[in-house]
């Protein structure tokens, strides 16, 4: 079943417009824009705003932009008082950083694997300062899915304007397998819409631009 699912992937790959005709943003000025295989962050874009987020709720010092990181650190302490363990793992990552991430992926895993998990750099949210991967105490964000924490992240992260920006089955539109501990902050209101109508960035933005 893995492998023709992964075949599958592969023929949308091949097909797809992933990585071509790309636009080039420069200075991002809202919380909703998109960062994707076919607009990608200029090389030396690195936000303004990044702050250190509490160390109770990361791994190591890890930064976000200031609106993002109040948002999760108010998420992460509610989350806490409910008696869940939210941990940032990943946040703000540079261009050079992801460029070395993503040859890594392709020299370990090859070309394809590489390219549905990893974004080429210039292309990965995280350069923006406003994704997190999230993981439970146990620091394994690969084993995110099967925590009671990602359950909790399910219904609420959208209340503080974060979204699960990688769905599973949307990796036609998105351009990358299933990450379900990867979250794009874009603001509540628009963070509601998406959950309410289980869409990605992608589909809002299509709809309202
Ligand atoms: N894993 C996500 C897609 C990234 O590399 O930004
Ligand atoms: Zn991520």
């Amino acid at each position: 079943m893995e492998k023709i699912i992964y075949i599958l992937i592969l023929i949308i790959l091949e097909n797809s417009d992933f990585y071509k005709n790309i636009e080039t943003i420069y200075n991002p000025t809202t919380y909703d824009f998109l960062v994707n295989k076919n607009i990608k962050l200029n090389e030396s874009y690195m936000p303004n705003d990044l702050e250190l987020i509490d160390k109770n709720f990361s791994l190591e010092e890890k930064y976000l932009r200031k609106e993002a990181k109040l948002a999760f650190e108010k998420m992460a302490s509610d989350a806490k008082e409910e008696g869940y363990t939210i941990i940032a793992v990943s946040t703000y990552r540079s261009y050079n950083y992801q460029e070395k991430l993503y040859s890594n992926y392709v020299k370990e895993k090859g070309f394809y694997y590489a390219d549905m998990a990893s974004a080429r750099a210039g292309h990965s949210e995280h350069q923006t300062g406003l994704a997190i991967d999230i993981a439970d105490h146990t620091l394994d964000y690969d084993n995110f899915e099967n925590t009671k924490e990602f359950n909790w992240m399910k219904n609420n992260a959208y209340k503080y304007g974060f979204i699960l920006r990688y769905p599973k089955a949307k990796f036609h539109i998105t351009g990358f397998k299933y990450e379900p501990w990867h979250y794009r902050y874009v603001g509540k209101y628009i963070a509601k819409y998406i959950y309410e109508n289980d869409i990605t960035l992608e589909e809002y933005k299509k709809k309202y631009t």
